[in-house]
């Protein structure tokens, strides 16, 4: 029934919970999260809303993709307030919304033996700054998705590797889903919304704001470079965005670009005249489609209050361009769901 919410603690409410979604064939949207939700997830269940009449949204704070054992144990907790944010929610939906929220031995029942590792795509950006990482991501989502068998999960850009990562995985694992991309929300000053920048105090706050203008600055580089004709020189966006990104309160973990589909590091000139993607020379591709992830990890606060922020920006994606811009200008509708452009 639309407007609903219905909480599963364990898959076998939640197979029930399911029921009749399953008999009808109905399509099923589902939204992966750690909790601690925010304007962002309640973005994705929005437009997991659109998607399919049954929503299910895990919260899951899944012990095997942490790398570091404190940041787990500093992971924002909040569950009641998490769920009193999906009823609200639930109430203004026209879709049913089921909220699965199992135990670690729900999720692996044989302790996680069997540990998945998706090849390729994480050897740069967060795979290499947060060793086993994506494979506790892959583990996890594989075992969710065979709990929920969802038609489509529905993902957030701001996490652009992982969202490739639980692409492979799909395919990889033959998972009859649809993986649906959702914009990067961003708040009222331009920083991506997140779990973790609720731990941030005003000070490390305003030193967040340089992510997303570090990111602005490359696109500022991609905009002049198109609008020459001229090939798109990684090395000059990188340098645009570290001059902005750079300084007191902030330590960079990465600045890459690097390829949006195969996530390995682009380090010559693409597009333009006379040069394909790899920077070969050959009949050029319209320089206006050529495509690089400008992708920034910082660490920004001081001691024990340090949170670890990341963010990106596809470059040629003259939606993604947009909206980071619209939003450091103040100009965005934080709640606009948009498409993938
Ligand atoms: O993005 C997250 O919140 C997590 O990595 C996910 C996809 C829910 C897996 O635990």
């Amino acid at each position: 029934m639309s407007g609903t919410l219905v909480r599963c603690d364990d898959r076998v409410a939640l197979e029930a919970a399911l029921d009749a979604a399953r008999a009808s064939a109905e399509a099923i949207a589902f939204v992966p999260t750690m909790g601690a939700l925010h304007v962002g997830h309640l973005t994705l269940v929005r437009r997991a809303a659109t998607l399919a009449p049954t929503v299910v949204v895990s919260i899951f704070v899944n012990p095997t993709q942490f790398d570091v054992a404190a940041d787990l144990a500093a992971y924002p907790r909040t569950l009641d307030d998490d769920l009193a944010q999906l009823a609200a929610l639930a109430a203004t939906l026209d879709a049913s919304l089921i909220v699965y929220t199992p135990s670690v031995d729900d999720v692996y029942p044989d302790g996680a033996a069997r540990t998945l590792r998706v090849p390729d795509v994480t050897d740069h950006l967060c795979g290499a700054s947060r060793p086993g990482h994506f494979d506790g991501v892959a583990t996890v989502v594989d075992a969710l998705l065979r709990a929920v068998r969802p038609t489509v999960v529905v993902m957030g850009r701001k996490d652009h590797q992982q969202l490739v990562v639980v692409r492979r995985l799909v395919a990889m694992q033959g998972h009859a889903v649809e993986v649906d991309a959702a914009p990067t929300v961003r708040d009222h000053d331009g920083v991506a919304t997140s779990s973790r920048n609720r731990l941030l105090d005003d000070a490390a706050r305003a030193v967040a704001r340089r992510i997303p203008a570090a990111l602005a600055a490359g696109v500022a580089v991609a905009r002049e470079a198109r609008a020459r004709g001229a090939a798109l020189d990684p090395v000059g966006v990188r340098d645009a965005a570290t001059a902005v990104l750079a300084g007191d309160g902030l330590r960079i973990d990465y600045l890459e670009t690097v390829d949006p589909d195969r996530i390995v590091p682009i380090e010559r000139p693409i597009g333009g005249l006379g040069e394909g993607p790899g920077g070969e020379a050959g009949e050029g591709p319209d320089a206006r489609r050529v495509q690089m992830l400008l992708a920034v990890a910082a660490h920004v606060g001081a001691g024990e209050a340090t949170v670890r922020l990341i963010d990106n920006v596809l470059l040629g994606d003259a939606a993604d361009e947009q909206r980071l811009l619209d939003a450091l200008a103040g100009t965005a509708d934080p709640r606009a769901g948009g498409d993938e452009g």
